[in-house]
């Protein structure tokens, strides 16, 4: 028998939109989504035809509500310490060498929204709701929270959700940097694959670059992340696109990147 698809894969225009789709357990993260997840991002990492990566969730309630608490039941310490490590879906999005942006549908909770902030951006619907509960389940988030929370809302507001569990509205993540955008519910995918239209004509190679720096601006001290992006912006020169792009300006129109 096939396997039952928990996450779904539609590519049009250069943009990729992977929707995880248990809509009936709020997207809840199971084995299924975690080893489904994963694969798709590796697929999409080496597939051409696509420039940007959209992940949302199926139905109008939930981005994902969290790890699948059902499957937390009964599980050892040596057996969640596998499920983490084995399919490394919070890591999957920071491999994916392209844009990838999490439209948030609704509630992103625990392993919801640390797979959102895993994302390069998330854009929110005025009706999502996002946190990291886990504290009421008598754990600790899992899937990174307790690092690139404070890194993007700084030490207080992480205390005061991880300590407190308490879920906060799609504004109130705005201003405390949880999410970096705000739109109503039902302009939400609309606004989101404008984003990535824009995103998807610039080039892939600086696009993939940037990314790299980026990511490398979280993880270093300040002169060897510039010694790193200086590296980078030397390497960007052997790239066609970059004679693309100077070439475009200076015939005064729209360059076409190839991504090489
Ligand atoms: N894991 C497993 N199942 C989940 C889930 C999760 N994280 N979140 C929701 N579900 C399931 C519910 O059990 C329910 O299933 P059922 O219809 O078979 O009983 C279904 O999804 C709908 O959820 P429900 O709780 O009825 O919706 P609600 O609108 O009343 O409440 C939430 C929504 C998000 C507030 C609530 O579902 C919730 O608190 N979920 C857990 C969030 C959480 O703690 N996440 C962190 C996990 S580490």
């Amino acid at each position: 028998m096939a396997k039952e698809r928990v996450v779904l894969v539609d590519i049009a225009d250069r943009i990729a939109t992977v929707t995880i789709n248990r809509p009936d357990k709020l997207n809840a993260l199971n084995r299924a989504v975690r080893e489904q997840f994963v694969q798709v991002l590796a697929d999409l990492a080496g597939n051409d035809d696509v420039r940007v990566v959209i992940v949302t969730g199926a139905g109008d309630k939930a981005f994902v509500a969290g790890a699948d608490i059902a499957e937390f039941k009964g599980r050892t310490g040596v057996e969640q310490f596998h499920v983490t490590k084995s399919f490394g879906i919070f890591e999957a999005p920071e491999r994916l060498p392209k844009p990838i942006i999490a439209a948030v549908n609704g509630f992103a909770l625990g392993g919801g929204c640390e797979l959102a902030m895993a994302c390069d951006l998330r854009i929110a619907s005025d009706k999502a709701k996002l946190g990291q509960p886990e504290i009421t389940l008598g754990i600790l988030p899992g899937g990174g929270g307790t690092q690139r929370l404070p890194r993007l809302v700084g030490l207080g507001n992480a205390y005061k959700l991880l300590y407190t569990g308490q879920l906060v509205g799609a504004e109130e993540a705005l201003r405390m940097g949880l999410v970096d955008e705000v739109v109503p519910h039902d302009r939400l995918q609309e606004r989101v694959r404008e984003l990535a239209t824009e995103i998807a004509a610039k080039s892939p190679v600086a696009l993939e670059f940037i990314k790299d720096c980026l990511k490398a601006s979280t993880r270093m001290p300040l002169d060897e992340g510039v010694r790193f992006e200086t590296t980078y912006f030397g390497l960007a020169f052997s790239s066609e696109d970059k004679e693309e792009g100077v070439t475009a300006f200076l015939e005064k129109r729209q360059p076409d990147f190839k991504g090489r």
